[in-house]
């Protein structure tokens, strides 16, 4: 623990970055969005007690062994329209970090990121704005690292120390995450959209092929993912050949 919390003093150091460590908090996003954090800081805890996570649901992670924190970001330039670009940009970084680990991770839509089925990260990204314009961004980030065993009530969770049968040096997962967030928030905040859009897509789980969807309540049906629009909206084409647009929560992936 103690070679930890040095090497997040390193860290700081390099990315000119405050990374706030905490043994327990409530919510690392609840920490997070106190106006006293400056862009790129960090706060993270090895226990929370409130771990929120998307859909009003918990985030349960065991102490010490992964990746709980939120990381504060204030673009300059983003407007509300394009704010789902930030959580666009938060899952590359997610995907790049495992990348340098040699796994290969997809993002699941919206922004779950996920290890074949499973799903080995969460983010929840909380956003200000102010008037037009997106001020802040807190993205909780939690990712699964060196856990063996899983609350039997999770659907499909999965670590990096389950997947590649080895542990990982925490820090050094925060640092691979550190080098993808920034360049990859720089090209929001320069509008660079393309970039960003080509890059979410070609990471898409489930990019490729036909599979089960289903609408809260409904009859699950077949689908492709056409495309996902700027707002954050998924595009399906159903088996008949329409398609038809969905927000976060009015249609799931059947696993
Ligand atoms: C989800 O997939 O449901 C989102 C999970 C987000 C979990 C992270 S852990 C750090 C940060 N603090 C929280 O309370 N939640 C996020």
């Amino acid at each position: 623990m103690s070679n930890f919390r040095e090497a997040l003093i390193e860290l700081e150091e390099t990315y000119t970055i405050v990374i706030e460590w905490h043994k327990e908090v409530t919510s690392t996003n609840d920490l997070a969005k106190r106006g006293i954090y400056s862009h790129g800081d960090i706060v993270l805890a090895e226990s929370q007690t409130a771990g929120r996570g998307q859909r009003g649901n918990r985030w349960s992670s065991s102490e010490g062994d992964n990746l709980t924190f939120s990381i504060v970001l204030k673009p300059n330039h983003v407007v509300a329209e394009s704010q789902f670009y930030i959580s666009k940009a938060i899952a590359l970084a997610i995907v790049k970090t495992l990348a340098a680990f040699d796994i290969r991770a997809t993002i699941k839509w919206p922004n779950d990121i996920y290890v074949g089925d499973r799903k080995i990260c969460g983010t929840l990204i909380e956003n200000d704005l102010m008037g037009t314009n997106l001020t802040k961004s807190v993205a909780g980030i939690g990712i699964n690292v060196n856990q063996r065993e899983f609350d039997p009530a999770l659907l499909n969770p999965v670590s990096m120390r389950v997947v590649s049968k080895r542990g990982y040096n925490r820090a050094q997962v925060l640092e691979q995450f550190l080098k993808a967030v920034f360049p990859l928030f720089n090209l929001v905040d320069n509008g660079e959209f393309g970039a960003i859009d080509e890059e979410y897509f070609a990471n898409l789980y489930r990019r490729n092929g036909v599979y089960r969807f289903a609408e809260p309540g409904g009859v699950p049906f077949d689908a492709s993912i056409e495309q996902v629009l700027p707002s954050g909206a998924l595009v399906l084409r159903k088996s008949d050949g329409t398609t038809k647009q969905y927000l976060f929560k009015e249609v799931a992936f059947v696993l």
